[in-house]
């Protein structure tokens, strides 16, 4: 059985835990709103209830959430088109975790490596839903049928396990009522990599603020920061070849492209040859110049949070006309007694 019989619909899933950063505009949000006019329905949640199974500080996480939405909105995801939610507001979700809670094997969750990295030495003392939360995230797939799912590599594991758990279900229940979703692997070429260190990833956890560009910094600090990156003493190669052992020069050749949608190769076409002294203000130019009416959108947007909660009140009243229908069939599949369906 595979999703070929599935009407596409496009899944995807951030925590609003923390900054949005340039990483996550390239990676996911500009991604995302580049799809959007390919004319397939999306969904795009912030998970909050992922964000649960770490402490999060209430006030903190209102915000994030609020934030995370005006981001998705500032990058180009249109509200009316794309189905945007916050996933404590949608309960098909949770409600449907419980039962896959109950598909997926014990054996199966130990396996997973982002739990063994997030929980550490003291497992013990992790909570039971960071344990349990690659089974939320296969139901917040789920209760779409979604059949396509774009996240980043670190994300493949749990896509794995959401297949194997649709697998289950149809196979314990003899019917072909899960589709085995796709994964929408994120590739190298959107990696956004820390402006400190070409070998590590752009994150909102590198203790260094200068590593990365915020979607809250304003054009001065954007521009400070390219200024300040770390480079190497060479200039740019004529190939993109010839930039495989400089992952310095990779990473700002790489940002450049993608703010420009050209290849690395355009690039180079223009810059082989020329010093990081008239690179690096060009590519500040470029970054203000496409990051400053994003950040001062999403601040404009947070300046009215009653705004950004109604349209998360209607995503949530758009999303449940899908999931509403497919956790009550779930049910009647399993054998629990409620209305007809
Ligand atoms: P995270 O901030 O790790 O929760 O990731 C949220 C989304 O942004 C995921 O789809 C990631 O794949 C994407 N993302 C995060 N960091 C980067 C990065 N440095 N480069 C490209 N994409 C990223
Ligand atoms: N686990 C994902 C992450 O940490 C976020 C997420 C939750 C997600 N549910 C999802 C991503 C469903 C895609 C689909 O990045």
């Amino acid at each position: 059985m595979s999703s070929a019989s599935f009407t596409p619909r496009v899944f995807s899933g951030i925590q609003p835990s923390g900054d949005l950063h340039l990483g996550n505009y390239l990676g996911a949000l500009k991604r995302f709103a580049d799809a959007q006019n390919q004319g397939i329905e999306a969904v795009y949640c912030m998970v909050d209830m992922h964000a649960i199974t770490v402490w999060q500080n209430p006030e903190d996480l209102r915000r994030s959430t609020r934030e995370l939405c005006a981001g998705f909105i500032a990058s180009g995801i249109d509200p009316e088109k794309s189905i945007l939610i916050n996933q404590s507001q949608v309960p098909e979700h949770a409600q449907l975790a419980w039962v896959f809670n109950c598909v997926a094997r014990i054996g199966w969750m130990n396996r997973m490596t982002q739990f063994k990295d997030k929980a550490g030495k003291n497992a013990e003392k992790a909570s039971l839903g960071l344990y349990a939360y690659p089974s939320l995230m296969a139901a917040d797939i789920l209760v779409y049928h979604a059949t396509h799912v774009p996240v980043g590599e670190d994300q493949k594991q749990h896509l794995e396990l959401t297949r194997d758990i649709a697998a289950k279900f149809n196979h314990d229940y003899g019917v072909d009522f899960f589709p085995i979703t796709e994964p929408v692997i994120e590739g190298t070429a959107t990696r956004v990599m820390s402006l400190r260190d070409g070998s590590k990833k752009m994150s909102k956890s590198d203790p260094s603020d200068m590593s990365r560009i915020n979607m809250t910094d304003d054009a001065d600090t954007i521009a400070k920061k390219i200024r300040k990156a770390k480079t190497d003493p060479e200039p740019l190669p004529d190939t993109v070849d010839a930039l495989k052992d400089r992952p310095e020069a990779r990473n700002l050749v790489n940002i450049y492209a993608a703010l420009d949608n050209c290849t690395q190769a355009d690039v180079l076409a223009t810059y082989g040859g020329k010093q990081f002294g008239t690179f690096k203000p060009a590519l500040a130019d470029l970054a203000v110049a496409r990051m400053s009416p994003i950040t001062q959108e999403m601040a404009r947007l947070m300046d009215d949070p009653a705004e950004i909660d109604r349209i998360l009140a209607l995503g949530a009243v758009r999303a449940r006309e899908i999931t509403t229908p497919i956790l009550r069939q779930t049910y009647d599949i399993i054998g629990m007694v409620g209305p007809a369906v």
